[in-house]
């Protein structure tokens, strides 16, 4: 459920910004930049939970598939992720509660307006934010495309956990 909402809302999130970057100013772009804040937000409290939902499985997760080095690259990819999933919205947040402008999220105000901007608090997402948010979009893809290569190429299990879960031991079986 988290990791299929989020994809969802990824898919989202960077249409707002691929929009303001290739279409900006049109009325398509605004409508999606409209949501780009509110969006971002939710995609932050989700991999909150998400991040304290993964720590809880540790145990539980399957290992990864393939030689010692995919298997490497694979946790690592997944570290960078989740880094990045956690640091790119969080400086934003810290921007907008630092910058004098307010923080408004579905329509409700969450961080008033007003007072002076302090740099300590916008100086870091206005350096990394942009930067991060596309090295994350940039290691989705590549998220994307190693998935499919499982599925397609390798024709391991792993594209199948991802879609239909973990595999069914005997007892669920015989209840099929
Ligand atoms: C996971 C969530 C997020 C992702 C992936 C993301 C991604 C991005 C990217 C890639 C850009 C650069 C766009 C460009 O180059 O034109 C950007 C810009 C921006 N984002 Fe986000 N963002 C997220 C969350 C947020 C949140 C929560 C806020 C506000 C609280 C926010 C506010 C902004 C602003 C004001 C800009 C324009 C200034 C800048 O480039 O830093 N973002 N975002």
């Amino acid at each position: 459920m988290l990791h299929w909402s989020m994809a969802l809302l990824f898919t989202w999130q960077f249409t707002t910004v691929v929009l303001s970057a290739l279409a900006h100013d049109t009325a398509v772009e605004r409508f999606f930049w409209g949501t780009h804040y509110s969006v971002g937000f939710t995609l932050w409290a989700l991999v909150l939970l998400r991040a304290v939902w993964g720590l809880s499985q540790l145990k539980h997760r399957p290992p990864h598939e393939g030689s010692r080095l995919l298997q490497r690259a694979a946790t690592l990819g997944h570290l960078a992720l989740y880094l990045l999933m956690v640091i790119v919205p969080s400086l934003a947040i810290l921007r907008a509660a630092g910058n004098g402008r307010g923080l408004r999220v579905y329509g409700i105000q969450l961080v008033a307006p007003g007072g002076e901007a302090n740099p300590a608090l916008t100086a870091p997402a206005n350096l990394l934010h942009g930067f991060l948010g596309w090295t994350l979009f940039v290691l989705i893809a590549g998220h994307i495309a190693m998935a499919l290569w499982h599925g397609l190429v390798r024709r391991d299990a792993t594209l199948r956990r991802m879609t239909r879960g973990p595999e069914r031991g005997p007892r669920s079986l015989r209840s099929v």
